[in-house]
């Protein structure tokens, strides 16, 4: 089968085709992954601004699908059918990859099937990869969710822990505003953060004891918080750039610093979880699991612990419709297809 993801939940355009090899070990092949970014048009912004975002998604979307296709080197009777984004997101957002979906399924008499877009996040770590042992734990940290799931069986996740507050992401892009280095914030801080001392500055680590929202046995392992550390930061910077700007290497320094907390604690949690569930590997996803430093501790975590730990290649960490095609399949996989008459939901949930 050859499938069309969409997928415009906040402020990338994205188009990509994905088709099924009927290998068991690899059963899909991504053959375009297309994605127009809005960034320089949210950046002077500070953030993404909702209604400036659905309006170039309705700008984006023809052309990005258009080039999907020819990458793939497919035309629209190719198409066997398409998955894309309901939720959650912008609601306006989400509305342009909706109604282009279900309008493009109606028209060529193909089925249309509704894709979370965390499912897609995780999904991405099975279309880099293959098979990965179960059962396994995911983490998704991105800019709007850092959360865990329990997948046992492939397609069926289980939410076992979340941020209490912001995501982690959040916390990225809002010490990177403070310190001008602009929107979106993680990729910056990550690559400051190389050159400074991880060391230099004290900043709180997040500590829970309360029991976790599904799994009392799980007691505090799978819960996160970013607020406190976020607020933290930005008190100490506050202070320290009344007495004027920060150099270079304090800038860098920072960033060490928050990225060392923020990654200890993404990777503490993660393996705790996974200790927690006997799962037999760990996967990471979503535009935070583009950081060097999360990808590295979590190797070395992996490699301590014996458990194979899996992210996606790069290109599929940030926000993508390869891994909305990848959900898509797996849900008509399950037997499962969506009515024409579906909306977007910008909370919807997936558990
Ligand atoms: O998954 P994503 O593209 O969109 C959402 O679903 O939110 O994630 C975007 C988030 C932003 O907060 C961005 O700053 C962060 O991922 N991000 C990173 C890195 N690349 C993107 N955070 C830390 N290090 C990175 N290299
Ligand atoms: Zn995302």
């Amino acid at each position: 089968m050859t499938i069309l993801g969409i997928e415009t939940s906040c402020d990338e355009t994205a188009a990509a085709v994905v088709s099924t090899t009927g290998d068991q070990g690899r059963p899909w092949h991504l053959r375009s992954n297309v994605v127009a970014s809005q960034t320089d048009v949210h950046r002077e912004w500070g953030g993404v601004v909702p209604e400036l975002a659905s309006r170039q998604h309705v700008r984006d979307i023809c052309g990005v699908v258009e080039r999907a296709l020819s990458d793939a080197a497919c035309n629209w009777g190719d198409i066997e059918a398409l998955a894309v984004t309901q939720g959650p997101g912008l609601v306006g957002s989400l509305l342009v990859g909706v109604s282009f979906a279900k309008a493009a399924a109606a028209s060529l008499g193909r089925p249309v099937v509704a894709v979370h877009h965390l499912a897609g996040h995780i999904e991405s770590i099975w279309l880099e990869h293959g098979e990965v042992p179960l059962p396994a734990v995911v983490l998704v940290v991105s800019g709007g969710h850092t959360s865990l799931y329990e997948v046992r069986q492939r397609g069926v996740y289980r939410l076992i822990g979340r941020t209490r507050d912001d995501a982690a992401g959040e916390a990225y892009d809002k010490v990177a505003r403070l310190l001008g280095l602009g929107y979106p914030g993680g990729p910056v801080v990550d690559r400051l953060a190389r050159t400074g001392n991880d060391q230099a500055v004290a900043l709180p680590r997040p500590r829970f004891t309360g029991p976790s929202r599904s799994k009392p046995h799980l007691e505090g392992m799978t819960e996160f918080s970013f607020s406190g550390l976020k607020s933290a930061t930005v008190r100490l910077l506050q202070k320290r750039m009344a007495d004027g700007p920060l150099s270079d290497a304090e800038t860098a320094d920072v960033c060490a610093s928050f990225q060392r907390v923020v990654v200890e604690t993404l990777v503490d949690r993660t393996f705790s979880a996974a200790a927690g569930i006997g799962a037999r590997s760990v996967g990471i996803a979503g535009g935070v699991s583009a950081n060097s430093r999360l990808r590295a501790d979590a190797a070395a975590r992996g490699l301590t612990e014996g458990l194979p730990v899996f992210v996606p290649a790069l290109s599929l960490s940030t926000d993508n419709a390869a891994m909305i095609a990848a959900a898509g399949l797996r849900r008509i996989e399950r037997g499962f297809s969506s009515p024409l008459d579906f909306n977007a939901d910008p909370a919807l949930t997936l558990d």
